[in-house]
């Protein structure tokens, strides 16, 4: 593991107030497809430093970095071998110093993605437990346990991992580790008060180095209560999440966020978390205390169809949901994680038992929104006009934003990725069933033309499709009606119209065209249906999609002054 550096600069993430993520536009990278530098097919820092005048110029708030750490990439990076340190393919410890500069002086915070849940294997502590005796030190940072059987040769449990196949590995000597996830990412023992120092000191490490905040990975997964005797899968499976799930979602984690938020608090401003945590709605306020994380992603948005009545509860809900903890709420319709929201708004809604239609996943606790093959059945276009009608709405309502990279420039998910190609576990483990992750990863074209449309000086690790040249930064910028430019006039509007975290519901009449509005005559009217309908008396600021005669077609959302 690396030692502690002195920084070599002095970042001055004090500037701005300490409330600055409440309402923050946030913009999620993933490095490893965001910009190439040096030609090699990833993404790297330097790449996304060469580009933050297009952040200052899309107008985010903050960035959130996906892990960028020395990683076997068998998870995308969530698979990490040194908590303290950078991938030498995504550039060095001076590389992200120099990021967090630029950023800064662009005014935009920097969150890092922190992974306690899991190392990687390759990581020293789980190389030491695979060399060290059964019950040592070493393997007591991990969860280790005896397996089945005269030679231990049986798995301790039958439990099945969150990407599929088995959660437990053995290591040869009888004994048998745990892993949530991949086989290449070990599970860590939260009980051991080395690993709790130990991210203490990563917490410090990097805010020292001037990071403004953390996403929490899998926040819910870190605290277990494992006696010897383990319970099977169908037991696991029957007991209710309520705080004392031996895996999931207990009580006692927030014991660990606690000792966080005293790290947190010692910055000036504080730095900020927030939490993905799957748990049950009525459960998210607790990882939003201001005691512990201090804001929670709250998914609701994302697992909805297009559809006002789904959309309305959801966002009643959550805005009083934020109110019982104190924090804001987040909203997110699109990550590295799950189908692009052009994409998903395209095929039939879910339930309808169309095909193609099914694209939820549910599987322990953890929801993967996989589209197992999108076509013929994807309308392209009607998705595209969905997602900019969602996200005008996402942008006027009061909480942060979280947005995915590439969804600015209406990219669609990426579904003939030739397996070869493939890289999510996810589509190993299960295997093949699920197409996995990938088809969001595609890295960013940025030119029409070139051997990656200007994502670096030769091809892409991932293969990026033909038609991402029709929709390069290069391109979208000639065009006032492009995405792009729908993206940066929202987040400039929304700078100058956001004000308290308050909104009231306007009548509109009719259960399929929600309108809503914010303390400063602010109006947002979104028409999910396909009627078109009369608008408000008002100043109409910006539209997703052009009125007509004045009045707001289908699937359209309009921002007003009144
Ligand atoms: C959630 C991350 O978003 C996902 O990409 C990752 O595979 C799992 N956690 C495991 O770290």
């Amino acid at each position: 593991m690396t030692e502690v550096m002195e920084p070599t600069l002095t970042p001055d993430s004090s500037a701005g107030d300490a409330t600055w993520w409440r309402q923050a536009a946030v913009y999620q990278i993933y490095p490893r497809a965001f910009a190439d530098a040096d030609g090699d097919g990833i993404g790297d820092l330097p790449g996304i430093t060469a580009h933050v005048p297009y952040l200052r110029e899309l107008g985010v708030d903050a960035v959130w970095l996906s892990p960028f750490y020395p990683s076997a990439l068998a998870d995308g990076g969530y698979d990490v071998d040194d908590y303290r340190d950078v991938d030498p393919r995504l550039g060095t410890l001076d590389d992200f110093d120099a990021l967090v500069a630029a950023l800064h002086d662009a005014g935009i915070k920097l969150i890092v993605d922190l992974v306690p849940n899991h190392t990687s294997d390759r990581h020293v502590w789980f190389q030491e437990a695979l060399r060290s005796p059964k019950g040592s030190p070493a393997r007591d940072r991990y969860i280790f346990r005896d397996g089945k059987g005269p030679d231990g040769a049986e798995p301790p449990a039958d439990w099945q991992s969150v990407f599929g196949g088995p959660a437990w590995e053995p290591v040869g000597d009888g004994q048998w580790y745990m892993h949530h996830f991949a086989t290449e990412q070990p599970d860590l023992n939260w009980k051991n008060p080395e690993v709790r120092a130990d991210f203490l000191h990563t917490l410090r490490f990097w805010s020292d180095r001037g990071v403004d905040g953390f996403r929490v990975d899998v926040a819910h997964g870190l605290a277990k209560d494992l006696g010897e005797e383990l319970p099977s899968q169908a037991e696991l499976d029957a007991t209710p999440r309520d705080g004392n799930h031996p895996l999931w979602d207990r009580d006692d984690v927030h014991d660990i966020y606690a000792e966080w938020r005293t790290v947190f608090d010692s910055y000036d401003p504080p730095r900020t978390a927030v939490a993905e945590a799957w748990v049950a709605a009525d459960r998210r306020a607790r990882y939003a205390s201001a005691h512990g994380l201090g804001q929670a992603f709250n998914f609701d948005l994302l697992e909805a169809d297009f559809d006002a009545g789904q959309f309305r509860e959801i966002i009643t809900f959550n805005l009083e949901l934020a109110e019982t903890s104190g924090s804001s709420t987040t909203w997110v319709f699109s990550n590295h994680d799950v189908v692009r929201h052009a994409t998903r708004y395209g095929l039939p809604p879910r339930g309808t038992g169309a095909a193609g239609g099914d694209h939820t996943a549910e599987k322990q606790g953890k929801r993967w929104l996989l589209s197992g093959g999108t076509e013929p059945v994807l309308q392209r276009e009607l998705g595209l006009r969905r997602a900019r009608a969602a996200t005008l709405l996402e942008l006027a309502l009061p909480g942060s934003s979280y947005l995915y990279q590439g969804e600015e420039l209406g990219l669609h998910e990426v579904a003939d990725i030739p397996d070869e190609s493939r890289q999510d576990p996810t589509f190993f483990r299960s295997p093949g069933i699920e197409i996995g992750r990938d088809g969001c990863r595609v890295p960013l074209p940025w030119t029409r033309e070139g051997a990656s449309f200007g994502f670096g000086a030769g091809p892409a690790d991932l293969p990026q499709p033909d038609w991402f040249g029709d929709l390069a930064v290069e391109v979208q910028e000639q065009d006032p009606a492009s995405t792009l430019a729908l993206y940066r006039r929202a987040l400039a509007l929304r700078r100058e119209l956001q004000t308290d975290e308050t909104m009231e519901w306007h009548d509109t009449g009719r259960d399929d065209v929600l309108a809503f509005r914010r303390p400063n005559g602010w109006l947002s009217v979104t028409n999910f249906g396909d009627d078109v309908v009369d608008l408000p008396a008002g100043e109409v600021l910006l539209t997703s999609a052009p009125l007509d005669g004045g009045h707001l077609p289908g699937a359209t959302t309009a921002w007003l002054r009144v």
